[in-house]
């Protein structure tokens, strides 16, 4: 087990490179089990998220290996004719984004069993909308032991509405549909650039689809698809993390290959706090000023402010003048991580999915504990204007997202380093 140690830091300076979208690649992972052969990603981070997605589809008989790091981390997958269509309990129970591999081996392989996904550290994480998808593309489910299986011929396009427009359903329903007979039609789907980036690598492997980054995406099936080649968007939540810290610590970094167009919500909303961003076609760059002002923050699905970007803009808001009212509108119980912003002096109240954050002039350092990928970056950063040490335990749950996020904030001037727990 190991934790963050931070200590006032700032101002910040330099740049930074932004690596492959976590929420991109582990679907891309997932897309391979669409066509048999040797495939190549790129652009994949070196985080344990990609670790589990590799042991999963090992689980299933397909081989893999990562070389290289950051920007230049290199995925290949190998997919042999069959495979074994089972996500089992023990990966499931790390990753709930498995759910990703049933579209796949439904599409591919008419059959799929997985362990069904339990809650979450900030609550439930249901994939109903997943499985009625498949049913009304013609898949069978039944539920036994902990595990959902679905069976199906080959599945047939049709028309499916989302009540609300899940990202990971709306990834999964497309990849199931490159091979379904027929046209498919996703309604109210999600147009996260990550869904974006999965069309393209899709299209690369001869899938037909149109309107991907709108609400109604169509697609064509095809009997087969080809290997593919793909390198990964940037992270937009890790660049987030970024502006956060320069936000907080003040300065001026460039975030290299930013997406400053993926990101236009967030940007408005920095602007308003304090943290101004400029896209400088190759990346943003951004300037901490100060004094940082509150503003108000309601979570959305894209185009709207990502709820993942919610706990790094909590930390912003616990040191900006004035009040600000926080809604979490995807993850009702994603406000676990503020009862440890508390111990650091912050003013939050919550109640039910809103919170009232207080700006304080500054944190107190003290051990806090991470509860999430999102929570614990949000609390390295809050450690950045805590007077003392901030000490973040649970840095393993950091680890699932960002590739060595205290070896790349120290690079860029913030004093953030890593211990075992046992020193
Ligand atoms: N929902 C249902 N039924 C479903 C699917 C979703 O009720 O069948 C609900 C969820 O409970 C939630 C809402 O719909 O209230 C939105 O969930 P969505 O399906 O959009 O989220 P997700 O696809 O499971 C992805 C990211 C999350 C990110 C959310 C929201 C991946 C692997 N995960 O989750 O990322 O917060 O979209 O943008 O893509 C993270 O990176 O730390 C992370 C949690």
């Amino acid at each position: 087990m190991e934790r963050f140690v931070v200590r006032p830091s700032g101002p910040l300076s330099g740049q930074a490179e932004v690596y492959g979208a976590k929420n991109s690649v582990l679907k891309l992972m997932t897309a391979t089990l669409l066509s048999t052969g040797h495939h190549r990603l790129r652009n994949v981070p070196a985080i344990t998220d990609v670790t589990i997605v590799r042991e999963l589809l090992g689980a299933m008989g397909v081989s893999s290996s990562y070389e290289g790091s950051g920007t230049a981390g290199l995925l290949d997958i190998d997919v042999p004719a069959s495979v074994l269509p089972v996500a089992p309990y023990a990966l499931v129970e790390k990753i709930r984004a498995s759910v990703v591999v049933m579209g796949p081996l439904l599409a591919r392989y008419g059959s799929a069993r997985m362990s069904l996904p339990g809650g979450d550290d900030f609550g439930g994480r249901p994939i109903d909308m997943h499985l009625r998808a498949f049913e009304e593309m013609g898949a069978v489910f039944t539920t036994e032991h902990g595990y959902v299986e679905g069976r199906c011929d080959r599945l047939v396009g049709g028309r499916v509405v989302f009540e609300f427009p899940s990202h990971t359903a709306t990834d999964n329903v497309m990849m199931a549909a490159t091979l379904a007979k027929g046209t498919t039609v996703i309604e109210n789907a999600a147009r996260e650039p990550e869904v974006i980036d999965l069309a393209a690598m899709l299209t690369e492997m001869g899938a037909h689809i149109e309107g991907a980054g709108t609400s109604r995406i169509e697609i064509e099936g095809v009997d087969q698809l080809g290997p593919a080649d793909h390198a990964a968007i940037a992270d937009r939540v890790e660049a987030a993390t970024f502006l956060g810290a320069v936000g907080l610590a003040g300065g001026e970094i460039e975030l290299l290959n930013a997406r400053a167009d993926h990101m236009e919500m967030l940007i408005e909303k920095l602007g308003a706090i304090g943290v101004h961003c400029v896209d400088t076609g190759r990346g943003i760059l951004a300037a901490g000023r100060r004094p940082l002002r509150s503003v108000d923050v309601s979570t959305l699905p894209y185009p709207g402010v990502a709820t993942d970007y919610k706990p790094v803009l909590v930390s912003l808001l616990t040191v900006a003048e004035g009040v600000a009212i926080v809604s979490e509108n995807i993850f009702a119980g994603r406000f676990r991580y503020v009862e440890e912003l508390k111990r650091m002096g912050a003013d939050i109240v919550t109640k039910g999915h809103h919170a009232v954050v207080r700006g304080v002039p500054r944190l107190s350092g003290a051990p806090v504990r991470s509860t999430d990928i999102r929570a614990g970056a949000a609390l390295v950063l809050a450690g950045l204007v805590a007077d003392g040490v901030t000490q973040v335990s649970g840095a393993e749950h950091v680890d699932r997202g960002y590739e060595d996020l205290a070896g790349r904030l120290s690079s860029l001037g913030a004093d953030v380093s890593r211990e075992s727990d046992c020193e």
